[in-house]
């Protein structure tokens, strides 16, 4: 009987204490950057009231890194080590993540969003060495949003309360993209009914060197897929449904800082904004 009991323990030792095996198979990485300014702006009823940009937010801030198919769908809930969100693991950069990487609603803990992107997506990625863990997902998460720098790009542009194009997008980020194809969408403005400009979606290797979007050339960056993450259902971050831009749009500024408080305010926020403001001009 004795080598029986053995046979347990055999099997044990071929479980694998590493995480190479989880995740899924996938062709390529969609980084996606938020306008905090345009989603607390949205005329969406998924956007609650308390939409609400935590002082010191840079202008751009992240929605995620996707693992994406060619033919526009995505793996996604997939086995992940571990395959719920353990904020434990993330504490070394969560400093960095709330400032980057925010939750715009204060209803919502800030966790949630991590959560959702890590449970929904990041699981997918660990197929990828570079992200095998949720630390490394994070960490390379933010390393794509340093390398990648969105606001300064489009500081030839705006923000202003001016009208802008499609190609406007396009040269503007032509810096970043190297001339690789992306997408944008927009959100309509609650308040003027106008088009904002609401994200900017830059498709990656996995070894994270900027590639172009699939799809028609011609279109591609400007585009819903009809495998739209619908982030704003299930009770997780609440974020409105980004549409097709039109012709024109405005690349909306943000709200001067609070004229509630008396003392002029000098923050983060506001340093960053006019820098960029006076960038290019
Ligand atoms: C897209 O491609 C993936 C991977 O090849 C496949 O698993 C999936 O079923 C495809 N989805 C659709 C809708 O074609």
């Amino acid at each position: 009987m004795k080598p029986l009991i053995l046979v347990p323990f055999l099997l044990l030792s071929f479980i694998p204490l590493s995480s190479a095996n989880d995740g899924a198979p996938f062709d390529y990485f969609m980084f996606t950057t938020i306008y905090p300014t345009a989603v607390c702006r949205a005329d969406d009823d998924s956007v609650p009231d308390s939409c609400e940009i935590p002082t010191g937010t840079p202008l751009w801030t992240i929605h995620g890194l996707w693992p994406n198919y060619e033919n526009g769908s995505y793996p996604q809930n997939c086995k992940g080590t571990p395959k719920h969100f353990d904020a434990d693991m993330i504490k070394s950069i969560a400093g960095k993540m709330r400032t980057v990487w925010p939750n715009l609603f204060p209803g919502k803990s800030i966790q949630s969003f991590w959560k959702h992107e890590y449970e929904k997506h990041g699981t997918c990625a660990q197929s990828d060495e570079l992200f095998d863990t949720e630390l490394l997902y994070f960490t390379e998460v933010m390393k794509v949003y340093d390398s990648i720098d969105i606001a300064t790009a489009m500081s030839s542009i705006g923000p202003s309360d001016k009208l802008i194009t499609k190609n406007d997008v396009l040269t503007a980020l032509t810096s970043v993209t190297g001339g690789n194809t992306f997408q944008f969408h927009c959100l309509k403005d609650k308040i003027t009914k106008q088009f904002l400009l609401g994200d900017i979606r830059i498709c990656l290797n996995k070894d994270l060197t900027i590639r172009s979007c699939p799809g028609p050339k011609d279109n591609v960056w400007n585009r819903v897929s009809r495998f739209e993450r619908s982030v704003g259902n299930g009770g997780h971050q609440p974020l409105p449904s980004y549409q097709p831009c039109p012709a024109e749009f405005v690349y909306l500024p943000p709200e001067k800082s609070s004229s509630k408080s008396s003392e002029p305010k000098t923050s983060l926020f506001g340093f960053v904004w006019n820098a960029i403001k006076n960038v290019g001009r």
